[in-house]
C-alpha cells in the first residue's frame, strides 16, 4: 500500500471514493465534507436531515455521486461527540473506514484533513490517520491458498491538500507514520507466524532482517556461548526442546557510542507448552505468541533506525521453546543464573522470568541508562487488567512517567501495579535464593519482583503485555490476533527522548 500526499482540491479529485469525517454533534457537514456537500447538491445534508447518518463513532455511509463531482463515491465516517474525541478515536475511525472501502473491493481512495475541525496540529492528525489506516487494514494471509486471487487490498491512499504550504509537513508526518506502522506490521507478522515456522532460529532470522541495511549491529549468542557465560536459567528452560536457544542482540547507535544506551529486553518464547508443568490444551495454540515481547523489541529497533532517532538503544531477545522433552528441566530443579543467584524451579511454566533474568543480567554489561522489558509474562495480568492495557511495574518513577506520557499519545495504555516489599517474601526459597513462582495471589507482581532481583540499581520498568499482545476480538485498528503492542509505545518513548522533551532517562 502506498500513501501519496499531493496538492489539489478535493471536490475536483478523480477517485473511486473520497473519505470525509463528521462529528455527531455538528448540525451540518463542515470542512471537506461541507465543501463536497455544496458540490454534490447537498447529498450529505440529506442523509443527516433524513437521520440515515448521525455521525456516531465508527458509523459509515456510502453515497454515489453520479457525476456531480469527479469522485465516484463519498464515504463518510462518524467521529462521535466532539467532547469525547481524541487521537485514539481518530485512529479507529479511519481504520474502520479503510476496512469498509476495502470491503467495497476498491483499490484506491482519497481524503483530506481539516485541522480546524479536528482541532489538533497537522502533523499529529496526519500521523494518526495514516497509522490507523495501515494498522487497521492489516491481514495475515501467507497460509491461505484457496481463492487467493479474491483477496483484495487497498493499494493507494491519496491525501489531497489545497494549501501548498502544508505539503512538506504532511509528507514528513506521513513518512514517519508509515515507518512506525511498517515496524508494527513486521512485529505482527512475526507473532502471527506459527510455532513450527517461528523457532528461536527463525526469530534470529527476523533479527537479521532488522539489521540489514540499517546500520544496526546483530549479535547472536548460540548455546555454546551461553554455556560459557553461564546463562543457565535460559538454558534450563531450553533443555526440553531440540530447537537450539538463541540470545539475540540488536544494537542501534544514533548518538556517540559512549553514551549509555536504553536497553529493551523482550521475552522470546517461540512456543510455551508449560514444559513438564504442562498447560491445559485449551488455547495452548495461542502460546505461539509468547515471543510477542521479543518481536516488539525487534520492531522498535527497526523503527528507531529507520527514523534515524538520535538515541542509543540495544534490543535483547532471549529466545527458546518451552517443551517437556526427555531432558527437560523439572519442578524442584535449581538453576544457577548468569547473575550467580540460584533459582528453585517451582513450576516449569514460569519460564519467562527465567530467560529474562539472564537477559537482564547480560544487559548490565552495557552500563545502560535504563532497562525496559516487554513480556507476555503472566496470565494473572489478564485476570487483573484484561486485554486493553499493559501492566507496568518498575523501580524508576521518572521512567514510568515517560512511559505513561507515551501511552497517552499512542493509545497503548499502561496501568501500574506495585512492587512493594511485602511481595518479596513470596518468592523466597528454602533451598535457593529465589523460587520462580510466588503462587497464584498477585502473580503479576511476584513475577516482576523476581525480575527486580536481576537489575541491580539500573532504572528499570517491566511491561507485562500478556493481555494486549494477542486479541480474541477485533478492535477498530487492531484486527484480532497479533496486535504488535509495545512497538508504538516504545518508539514514542524514544522519540520523546530524542526530542529532549524528557531530558534524561531518569531524574
Ligand atoms: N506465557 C505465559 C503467560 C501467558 C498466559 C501469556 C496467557 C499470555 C496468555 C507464562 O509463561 C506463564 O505460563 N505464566 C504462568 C506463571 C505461573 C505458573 C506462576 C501463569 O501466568 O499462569
Ligand atoms: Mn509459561
Ligand atoms: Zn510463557
Amino acid at each position: 500500500m502506498k500513501i501519496h500526499v499531493q496538492r489539489g482540491k478535493i471536490a475536483e479529485y478523480h477517485t473511486e471514493a473520497l473519505l470525509v469525517a463528521h462529528f455527531e454533534d455538528s448540525a451540518s457537514p463542515e470542512g471537506p465534507a461541507g465543501l463536497l456537500d455544496q458540490s454534490c447538491g447537498g447529498q450529505i445534508s440529506d442523509i443527516l436531515a433524513g437521520g440515515d447518518f448521525q455521525g456516531k463513532l465508527y458509523q459509515i455511509s456510502v453515497l454515489y455521486m453520479r457525476g456531480s463531482i469527479p469522485a465516484k463515491r463519498i464515504v463518510i465516517v462518524g467521529l462521535g461527540k466532539r467532547a469525547d474525541f481524541d487521537l485514539e478515536k481518530l485512529r479507529g475511525a479511519y481504520a474502520k473506514a479503510g476496512q469498509q472501502i476495502r470491503a467495497l473491493n476498491l483499490k484506491e481512495f482519497a481524503l483530506s484533513i481539516d485541522t480546524e475541525i479536528l482541532n489538533k496540529p497537522l502533523p499529529q492528525l496526519t500521523e494518526t490517520i495514516i497509522e490507523g489506516m495501515i494498522l487497521g487494514l492489516y491481514r495475515f494471509m501467507p497460509y491461505k491458498t484457496i481463492d487467493r486471487e479474491k483477496i483484495m487490498d487497498i493499494q493507494d491512499i491519496h491525501m489531497v491538500e489545497e494549501n501548498g504550504g502544508h505539503l512538506k509537513l504532511m509528507r514528513e508526518s506521513a513518512k514517519t507514520a508509515e515507518t512506525v506502522a511498517k515496524a508494527v506490521l513486521f512485529t505482527r507478522d512475526l507473532v502471527s507466524r506459527p510455532g513450527n515456522e517461528m523457532t528461536p532460529s527463525d526469530l534470529a532470522l527476523g533479527a537479521r532482517e532488522v539489521a540489514r541495511r540499517r546500520g544496526v549491529t546483530l549479535k547472536i549468542l548460540d548455546t555454546t556461548q551461553m554455556e560459557k557465560l553461564g546463562m543457565n536459567a535460559l538454558l534450563g528452560v531450553a533443555r526440553g526442546s531440540s530447537e537450539p536457544a538463541k540470545f539475540i542482540i540488536l544494537e542501534y547507535y544514533g548518538r556517540r557510542k559512549s553514551d549509555p544506551p536504553m536497553i529493551l529486553v523482550g521475552k522470546g518464547l517461540t512456543f510455551d507448552s508449560g514444559g513438564i508443568s504442562i498447560k491445559p490444551s485449551e488455547k495452548m495454540d495461542e502460546m505461539k505468541a509468547d515471543m510477542a515481547g521479543g518481536a516488539a523489541v525487534m520492531g522498535t529497533i527497526m523503527a528507531a533506525a529507520d527514523l534515524r532517532l538520535p538515541v542509543n538503544v540495544v534490543g535483547m531477545i532471549p529466545a527458546t521453546e518451552n517443551l517437556p522433552g526427555g531432558r527437560a528441566y523439572k519442578p524442584g530443579d535449581i538453576l544457577k543464573s548468569l547473575s550467580g543467584q540460584t533459582i528453585e524451579v517451582i513450576t516449569t511454566d514460569a519460564e519467562g522470568r527465567l530467560i529474562l533474568a539472564d537477559a537482564l543480567t547480560y544487559a548490565l554489561r552495557y552500563k545502560p541508562a535504563a532497562i525496559i522489558d516487554l513480556a507476555t509474562l503472566t496470565g494473572a495480568c489478564i485476570v487483573a487488567l484484561g486485554d486493553h492495557v499493559i501492566g507496568m511495574l518498575g523501580t524508576d518513577d521518572s521512567l514510568k512517567d515517560k512511559i505513561r506520557k507515551a501511552a497517552d499519545r499512542t493509545g497503548e495504555r499502561v496501568w501500574e501495579l506495585p512492587l512493594w516489599e511485602d511481595y518479596h517474601e513470596l518468592i523466597k526459597s528454602d533451598v535457593a535464593d529465589f523460587k520462580n513462582s510466588g503462587g497464584r495471589a498477585g502473580g503479576t507482581i511476584t513475577a516482576a519482583v523476581f525480575l527486580s532481583k536481576f537489575v541491580e540499581n539500573v532504572p528499570w520498568v517491566h511491561l507485562d503485555i500478556a493481555g494486549p499482545a494477542w486479541l480474541a476480538k477485533d478492535k477498530p485498528y487492531i484486527p484480532r490476533g497479533a496486535s504488535g503492542v509495545g512497538v508504538r509505545l516504545m518508539v514514542q518513548v524514544l522519540r520523546d527522548l530524542a526530542a529532549g522533551k524528557t531530558q534524561k532517562m531518569s531524574q
